[in-house]
């Protein structure tokens, strides 16, 4: 891959002067959806697919970028001199906003850049291709011009630029199981605090498969920040008769004796997914530190469901998927992850029953959808790396 892209930047941008090559992985979520803004812990681990990216300053203030993936959109350019989101700028608004945030923690960027890039995860499929695009960027800037930062912090500012330039108010999850990403572990993570631990994922002769629904999805457009305003509201709520911080804060128990305070059944929906899934993350990391993967299956499917019901954003799509996963013997458990809305299902398969999944699950999807959903055993694997 590496060849590939460098050959692919000559040819678009020319062969000369000091062109280098990186990688920032997608990432997906095990466990734990919804409650990164919401002060609760998720569990996400990155995946060896990923973003390639090229780069080469300039001397001039210039940006030029050019994706493998929209080859029929051409160079898209820029300048430095200009860094604000525009609807036309497409995917360029991802890496600018980077740009823009670098300059805003006081590190500006002083010349300008060639960039080109080529994803291998499936555009708006909820694996994070934009996080993706954004923590590879600021592994460029820093590499490049000599920027003291650290991969967390990678992630803060790639969270900053897509909430401040692209206008979605996403938690800290997707940049931060991406910058922090280790091979064949998952990422715990209490995003109240930012404290972490890396736990091994064993899957004791199974597979993580993705289901990818093809129902596109853009967070922007999505009921995304409308979810967090509900559970803001519902948040305040509670605060006026306890002093928690966040709906992390309080366990199943507590969240039953305040809930009344929140006086909007749709506003309760909601904080109770937020409470109960938190709860439900703890408990699966539990039991895969024990080895007891049939109960972190379980978990994953009480996610599911509580995502569907209370929180409503998976949908006829992700429904089927997860609803046809479950049929298969050998499917230890099954959930959409990411946003929902569209986007992909995670599921735990015993090796043997993999290929009798993507066969069942997928002639059932296309029966019922009308068009196709794509299959993907992933890997786990490590961070952002300078190829
Ligand atoms: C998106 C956001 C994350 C997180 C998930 C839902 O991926 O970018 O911050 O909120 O949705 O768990």
């Amino acid at each position: 891959m590496k060849e590939r892209v460098l050959e692919e930047f000559k040819k678009i941008f020319g062969g000369e002067g000091d062109i280098r090559a990186y990688f920032a992985p997608g990432r997906v979520n095990l466990i734990g959806e919804h409650t990164d803004y919401n002060g609760g812990h998720v569990f996400p681990c990155a995946l060896t697919i990923g973003t390639y990216g090229v780069a080469r300053k300039r001397e001039d203030n210039k940006l030029r970028f050019y994706s493998m993936n929209f080859e029929e959109v051409g160079i898209i350019e820029s300048s430095l001199d200009d860094l604000k989101p525009y609807k036309e700028a497409d995917w360029t608004n991802y890496p600018k906003g980077v740009m823009w945030a670098f300059g805003e923690k006081g590190m500006k960027v002083e010349k300008g850049m060639d960039i080109l890039l080529c994803g291998n995860i499936p555009n708006g499929s909820g694996l994070s291709s934009s996080a993706s695009v954004e923590v590879l960027t600021g592994t460029i800037l820093r590499d490049m011009f000599g920027f003291d930062v650290s991969n967390q912090d990678l992630a803060l500012i790639g969270q900053f630029s897509e909430n401040k330039f692209n206008g979605v108010n996403c938690g800290i999850m997707d940049q931060f199981a991406i910058a922090m990403g280790k091979k064949d572990n998952a990422i715990f993570l209490d995003t109240a605090t930012l404290k972490f631990e890396y736990a091994p994922i064993k899957l004791q002769n199974a597979k993580i498969v993705i289901s990818c629904s093809n129902k596109k999805r853009g967070l922007g457009d999505s009921k995304y920040n409308e979810r967090r305003s509900e559970c803001e509201d519902a948040l305040a709520k509670i605060q006026q008769y306890v002093g928690i911080n966040s709906l992390g804060d309080l366990t199943e128990e507590q969240f039953e004796q305040c809930k009344d305070a929140i006086k909007d059944e749709t506003k309760e929906k909601r904080a109770r997914h937020a409470v109960y899934e938190n709860q439900r993350t703890i408990k699966a990391v539990e039991a895969l530190k024990n080895n007891d993967i049939e109960k972190f299956g379980k978990l994953m499917i009480a996610s599911h469901e509580s995502l569907r019901d209370d929180y409503e954003v998976t949908g006829i799509e992700l429904d089927t998927l997860v609803e046809e996963a479950l049929k298969i013997n050998g499917v230890i458990g099954s959930r959409m992850t990411g946003a929902g809305f569209g986007g992909c299902t995670v599921s735990i398969v015993k090796d043997e029953a993999v290929d009798e999944f993507i066969e069942k699950v997928g002639k059932a999807y296309k029966e019922k959808i009308g068009y196709a959903a794509d299959f993907y055993v992933v890997e786990v694997g490590d961070g952002p790396s300078r190829l």
